[in-house]
């Protein structure tokens, strides 16, 4: 097992394209690190430079301590799953795991116990002898998987394995992955377009935006202290929540005044981080959760604001209701057994205790 590190790599494509600008990126030993963005933001390429199946063009990239820009792929010992795990269809599941270690002379007997060792994490066993074409998708998906842990390689590389499985498929895949990093610990770079699934199964997750990283952080620092108003908008579901307003002081005291005249009093704790930007037209941001009914359970720092709702969505734990305020989209999570109503006025509590606030000129949270 080993560390992963990025010094300021850069990939251009011909044409002068460049799919990843100049990234810096430490990943511990054992680490389980995702990389998620939209698109296009240069995730996979990223991914392919560490595997080495892509040229750098300009940095270093280190696994275990060692440069390896001019080793191939063969040899920097890490194992790759991606979204098309082609796997052989004339071949057993247990020859298909064990492909690449024969292929590398691996002696018989360890091969054996690396296969049912692997099997076992997998829970597969009972399909050894089966071909691919007898399997789920989420099974054949364990097969690679298992091909992949059989190496036992210092590092695992992964490019939206779960793309191809339906939604209830992806999440249980998803908790398998969880589980089997939990048992071999290997360091983990993982790919996605799902910022859900950033979120679940990340130590620590990797925000790219057009070939930058805005932001890295466990989960929970992500959600709760956004860097930028992308990584702000980009995690979490439904998005937060931006609406123009104005940071105004009135004896003292700052509040947030948004394009209706609405007033919202912003928390005492926050006046010395926010004093400074006084007078500023701001982005005030607030996520559909901190944006709800009288049902709350929280009791400080809630302001009470008046929208009227365009859609009503029911998702039975919560409803969500749709608002357009000022020309921005608002979302909020209410109780199900509020009435709500279609263009009926409704009293909504922001948590200013959990909002935030963006200086448009740079898109940073404040
Ligand atoms: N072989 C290539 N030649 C030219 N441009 C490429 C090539 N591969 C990827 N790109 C471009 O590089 C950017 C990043 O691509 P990629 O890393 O595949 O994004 P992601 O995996 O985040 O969706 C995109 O704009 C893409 O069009
Ligand atoms: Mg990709």
């Amino acid at each position: 097992m080993a560390q992963v590190s990025l010094r300021k790599i850069v990939k251009a494509y011909e044409g002068d394209v460049q799919a990843v600008k100049g990234i810096n990126l430490e990943i511990d030993d054992h680490e389980f690190v995702v990389l998620v963005g939209p698109s296009g933001c240069g995730k996979s390429t990223t991914l392919r430079m560490i595997a080495g199946l892509e040229e750098i063009t300009d940095g270093e990239i280190a696994i275990g301590g060692a440069v390896v820009n001019d080793i191939p792929p063969r040899d920097r010992d890490i194992a790759m799953v991606f979204q098309n795990y082609a796997l052989y269809p004339h071949m057993s599941v247990y020859d298909n795991m064990a492909f690449g270690l024969t292929l590398r002379k691996f002696p018989k007997a360890e091969i054996d116990k690396r296969v049912k060792e692997a099997a076992r994490i997998l829970d597969i066993t009972p399909l050894l002898e089966r071909k691919p074409k007898a399997l789920s998708g989420g099974q054949r998906q364990r097969v690679a998987m298992g091909r992949a842990i059989v190496r036992d390689p210092k590092v695992f590389l992964f490019d939206e394995p779960l793309s191809n499985l339906d939604a209830k498929l992806r999440v249980q895949m998803r908790t398998e992955i969880k589980k089997v990093h939990q048992t071999v610990r290997t360091t983990t770079v993982y790919v996605t377009h799902d910022q859900v699934e950033a979120m679940t199964l990340a130590d620590r997750v990797v925000v790219m935006n057009q070939g930058i990283i805005e932001q890295v952080g466990p989960p929970q620092e992500l959600y709760h202290h956004p860097a930028t108003k992308f990584v702000a908008g980009f995690i979490g579901s439904p998005a937060m929540n931006f609406m123009p307003a104005r940071l105004e002081e009135a004896s003292g005291a700052l509040n947030v005044t948004l394009a209706n005249g609405t007033s919202l009093p912003v928390p005492d704790s926050r006046s010395a981080r926010y004093r400074p930007h006084v007078g500023k037209a701001l982005l005030f941001g607030i996520r559909p959760e901190h944006l709800t009914d009288e049902k709350t359970m929280d009791k400080d720092n809630l302001a009470p604001l008046s929208l009227t709702p365009e859609v009503i969505e029911p998702m039975g734990m919560e409803t969500l209701a749709h608002f357009r305020q000022d020309g921005a989209e608002i979302t909020a999570r209410l109780d199900p057994a509020t009435p709500a109503e279609v263009g009926v006025p409704l009293r909504l509590l922001a948590h200013m205790d959990q909002m935030h606030l963006i200086d448009p000129t740079n898109d940073k949270v404040l």
